[in-house]
């Protein structure tokens, strides 16, 4: 698979109707990677929808899909995404036994593996593991719930990363997710984030594919900044 390019936005289908999903993955079609949430009313408190649905969503969707598992044992549930043909699955570091040996299995099944990280959980023990990992995502709101006011107090961790990235000569991507939206994506990108995931910033709007559009020219102003 051609991999697209940075920047990417990725549009959480969190925010979209979940009893016309097949229509409001079509209207993502203009955007890189559909974010798919799952959530497991126990490692954050709310519930979403579990393989059988993502499945479909797999068949369905335009664009490859960027799992997001806000689950606890990933260790356990993670490989099942991957095999049902996630081009990306992400598993939370706080809730991972064996982060490393978990990407590594994400990767042996072909997806791209990512960790992602909550507010308040430091990065530093990331930085000798960049390698290990395709993407990292530097959570911008408390997971859980879309529609939340984006977290600035978060783009420290990220401008480390990019740091530690660029002096490791490393490719991971680096992923933000929460709040994104037209008056904030700027500041991730300057930070150094390549990969935004988006929810109520696209579904919101009437016109979506002008808004993926719109945040993908954005990010790209503020990566000229960074
Ligand atoms: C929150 C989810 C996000 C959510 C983002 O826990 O991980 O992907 O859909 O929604 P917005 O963009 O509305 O903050
Ligand atoms: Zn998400």
């Amino acid at each position: 698979m051609d991999l697209p390019r940075a920047p990417r936005i990725n549009p959480s289908i969190l925010a979209a109707d979940f009893v016309n999903m097949q229509a409001e993955l079509a209207r993502i079609a203009t955007a890189d990677f559909a974010h798919v949430d799952v959530m497991d009313n126990h490692f954050v408190p709310n519930l979403t929808f579990g393989p059988q649905m993502v499945q479909r969503i797999q068949e369905t969707s335009p664009v490859p899909l960027d799992v997001h598992l806000m689950i606890t044992d990933p260790d356990r549930w993670a490989p099942g995404y991957a095999e049902l043909g996630a081009a990306s699955v992400t598993f939370h570091l706080e809730a991972a036994g064996e982060p490393v040996a978990l990407a590594r299995r994400l990767r042996d099944i072909g997806a791209r593996a990512g960790v992602a990280v909550k507010p308040a959980t430091p990065v530093e023990g990331l930085f000798d593991l960049l390698d290990e990992f395709d993407q990292i995502l530097v959570m911008t709101v408390e997971p859980g719930f879309g529609g939340q006011g984006f977290l600035p107090e978060t783009m420290p961790k990220l401008q480390a990363l990019s740091a530690e990235a660029r002096r490791r000569g490393s490719s991971v991507w680096l992923q933000v997710d929460g709040g994104i939206s037209a008056a904030t994506i700027a500041q991730a990108a300057e930070a150094g984030a390549d990969t935004f995931v988006a929810g109520s910033a696209v579904y919101g709007a009437d016109d979506v594919e002008a808004a993926v559009t719109r945040l993908r020219d954005l990010a790209r102003a503020g990566s000229l900044e960074g």
